[in-house]
């Protein structure tokens, strides 16, 4: 055979894209020309290739190799075509079988002792090799991420010679089976609801978040155990589906520290700091990533002082909160990353944090104060749902041995909420669309006009109208009642306080 097909895959955003690469052999001076590929990859990849083929002992004939990576559009990264281009080689001069390669898919960096090398974004390549119902090869270190992927026939080799063995139906490259307790430590992994002192209405505003899936801000002073809640909402969440957890695994697969099959099934918590850039923050660079609100798909972003982030960067985050995902663009391509993530976010008073304190240690002017709450724009705010305070905890609470709710008993109601949710729409609350929360969320006249003077007397934003509808559907169903009642309401319209007084 002078000619040989070998399927591999780049990646744009979180699709794995299908890529040919073709080895075309000539008769000629030994040259070795990659096109396809841009400049520095290409001559990279050459470099490894040509010597991970010496190193296992193979020929390299005295012919032109012409090897094209099809479509030649798409951006690529060099390495995880390696694997891919040596058997192309190997195949077009007929040193391995070529009849079985197109059953298959590759990917794979070589080192230059022909060793594999893990490379990025194998659980989406996993994916789509299956549903395009074709065997995928990955290097050993993949392996584990691979094997996620239900019903995926997923090969690992340690080597080059490895899986030309395979190829040659010499020996058998074993196929990846998944960790049997993978995610079984999914629910341990978070903190306990029940190291929180107190707090009963920051408990319960959490217990609304999480059981609609609601976006939530906490106001209050130093050390009053908000960032201590927030971080115990992953634990308190509804279980993730398959196909939400093969999604958030997906990202953290293309992303640089990769996936952890230990994390399979568990709610990311990502908490960026305020200095975190705008690219780090939503993603982007030459090679798009997927940045944290991506990172967060499916699970909770925590945004602690929320007033310090840069206007920019909240601002940036409108568009996610509203669609569920972002668009990165670079040159001429376009990447679609995922970001549904439920925001939580904390803040203090006041820019010295004491406002209000009894000890009357705050000396921050009004217009301070104000100028300080409005680093937070309305339109960002107006997608805070629950805005609650979390004051400091009265000396007998500090003290008290009142026995605490755990976050299993907490966890309990809310899927019980998030189940009728489903039922009704396939959707948690924080998602209707607006003809949904005009089916779902009616109300008795009496209570419409109650909601009218609030948003009034609050001086809110048309949209909040249908946002505190949706969190009443939810306190609604928290009671596990089909109307939404008046004390459901009014708990609803409670949580938009904090937005009058930024
Ligand atoms: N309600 C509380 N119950 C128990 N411990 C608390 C509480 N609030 C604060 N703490 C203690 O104070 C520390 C700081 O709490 P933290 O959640 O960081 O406060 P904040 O984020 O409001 O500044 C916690 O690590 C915990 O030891
Ligand atoms: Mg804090
Ligand atoms: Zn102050």
């Amino acid at each position: 055979m002078s000619l040989a097909i070998v399927h591999s895959r780049a990646q744009l955003g979180i699709q794995a894209v299908p890529v040919t690469i073709e080895v075309h052999l000539t008769n000629g001076p030994l040259s070795l020309s990659i096109v396809g590929l841009p400049e520095t990859a290409v001559k990279e990849s050459k470099d490894r290739v040509r010597s991970a083929l010496l190193m296992a002992k193979f020929e390299f004939p005295v012919k032109r190799f012409t090897i094209n990576l099809a479509p030649a559009d798409l951006p690529k990264e060099g390495g995880r075509f390696d694997l891919a281009i040596a058997l192309g080689i190997l195949a077009a001069s007929g040193q391995i079988p070529g009849e079985s390669l197109p059953e298959y898919e590759f990917i794979g960096e070589l080192a230059l002792s022909g060793e594999l090398r893990p490379v990025r974004g194998v659980l989406p390549v996993a994916l789509a090799a299956r549903d395009a119902g074709r065997r995928l090869v990955v290097p050993l270190d993949n392996a584990a991420e691979g094997a996620m992927v239900k019903a995926a026939q997923v090969f690992a080799a340690r080597h080059l010679l490895d899986v030309c063995a395979h190829l040659q139906g010499q020996t058998r490259l074993t196929r990846c089976l998944p960790a049997i307790n993978a995610g079984a430590a999914a629910l341990a992994a978070y903190p306990d609801l029940q190291d929180v002192r107190g707090q009963h209405q920051a408990k319960r505003a959490l217990e609304v978040a999480a059981a609609g899936g609601h976006n939530l801000l906490f106001m209050g002073p130093p050390g009053t155990g908000k960032t201590m809640l927030a971080s115990r909402l992953p634990g308190i969440l509804p279980p993730m589906s398959e196909r939400e957890s093969l999604e958030t695994a997906a990202i953290a697969s293309i992303a640089s520290n990769g996936f952890d099959p230990n994390r399979w099934g568990q709610r990311p918590f990502r908490a960026p700091h305020h200095t975190a850039s705008g690219v780090a923050l939503v993603g982007g660079g030459n090679q798009p990533r997927p940045g944290e609100i991506s990172l967060a798909h499916h699970g909770v972003l925590f945004l602690d002082e929320l007033p310090e982030y840069s206007r920019q960067v909240l601002e940036v985050l409108r568009e996610p909160l509203e669609s569920g995902h972002i668009t990165i663009s670079r040159a001429a391509q376009q990447a679609l990353f995922p970001a549904n993530f439920q925001l939580i976010a904390a803040m203090n008073p006041c820019p010295c944090g004491y406002l209000g304190d009894v000890s009357g240690r705050c000396h921050c002017t009004a217009e301070q104060v104000q100028r300080y709450r409005a680093r937070v724009s309305g339109p960002l705010l107006d997608r805070i749902d629950l805005q609650v305070e979390v004051p400091n905890l009265p000396r007998a609470q500090r003290h008290s041995e009142e026995p605490r709710e755990t976050s299993a008993q907490m966890r309990e109601r809310v899927a019980r909420a998030r189940a009728v949710q489903l039922q009704r729409c396939n959707t948690s609350n924080s998602a209707l669309s607006n003809s949904e929360i005009e089916r779902f969320c009616r109300l008795a006249a009496a209570d419409e006009k109650l909601l009218d003077t609030a948003i009034e007397r609050l001086g809110l934003s048309a949209r909040a109208w249908h946002r505190i509808l949706k969190v009443a559907r939810t306190i609604a169903d928290l009671a596990g009642s089909t109307e939404i009642q008046t004390a459901h309401l009014s708990e609803a319209i409670g949580y938009r306080r904090l937005e009058r007084k930024a």
